[in-house]
């Protein structure tokens, strides 16, 4: 049942352009739409997609506590800018207390399984929660980003989270986004001019030499298959 209307929303969607997908989401499941926003350049777009659309459209941003001090700022930058109020989520204290009692603060460094760990306490746990009572979740992944990501769908059947995922800038090739983002005046985080293409927490996120791949910066020490956080598994 839910497997069928995923694939009439892909078969609509390969033929809407990114805006239209919003609007059609947004008619067609009101309240019960949100996006989650790591104020990349991808999701700036689409922020102000959403902000022509709908007055006070529902965007979540997952705050670890180990993201740039650039990203916080551009949090408060983009909540003037769009006259709107982003839904931080923050990790269960509890259980970051337990895992750095355990493993230290800088844990990640240590093996993929602690990394994971710390990804999976500052990361998948508050989006479960930031996607509780939700039919559908944006996101700004993109095909181009990473080898990880060639088979993603603009509607896909997230089954750990049990939400349609809908990735409308899939196809957007990196050219796209930043004429967009010039054209619009979007304001975005300054480190993507210091050779950030791609942002995540600040210990795990580093600057990359011209012709590096674009996710090199990411978790740099581990191989390209098994950088992910576990966001977008599925
Ligand atoms: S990640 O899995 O490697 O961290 P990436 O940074 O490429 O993901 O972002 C892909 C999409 O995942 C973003 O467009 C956004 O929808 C979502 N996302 C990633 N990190 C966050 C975050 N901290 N808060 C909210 N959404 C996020
Ligand atoms: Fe932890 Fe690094 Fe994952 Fe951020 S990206 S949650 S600091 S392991």
């Amino acid at each position: 049942m839910i497997q069928s209307k995923v694939q009439d929303y892909q078969k609509l969607f390969s033929e809407m352009r990114a805006s239209d997908m919003l609007t059609f989401i947004l008619q067609n499941h009101p309240e019960k739409v949100c996006f989650s926003s790591s104020l990349s350049a991808e999701d700036q777009i689409i922020t102000h997609m959403l902000c022509k659309l709908d007055d006070s459209p529902d965007i979540f941003s997952l705050d670890t506590g180990r993201l740039f001090y650039e990203t916080y700022d551009l949090i408060d930058r983009t909540s003037k800018h769009f006259g709107i109020s982003i839904r931080v989520m923050v990790p269960d204290a509890t259980r970051v207390e337990e895992m750095v009692r355990q493993k230290g603060v800088n844990l990640f460094y240590h093996s993929i399984e602690d990394r994971k760990r710390c990804c999976r306490v500052r990361k998948i746990e508050p989006l479960q929660r930031a996607l509780e009572g939700k039919e559908i979740w944006i996101t700004g992944l993109r095909i181009e980003q990473s080898p990880t990501r060639n088979e993603l769908h603009l509607a896909e059947w997230d089954n750990a989270n049990r939400v349609i995922k809908v990735n409308p800038l899939l196809y957007w090739n990196k050219t796209e986004v930043w004429d967009y983002i010039k054209e619009h005046n979007i304001p975005y985080n300054p480190l993507h001019d210091q050779g950030y293409p791609s942002l995540g927490c600040k210990p795990c996120t580093r600057a990359i030499s011209p012709g590096e791949d674009i996710r090199a910066g990411r978790w740099w020490w581990e191989n390209p298959e098994t950088k992910e956080c576990g966001l977008h598994k599925g």
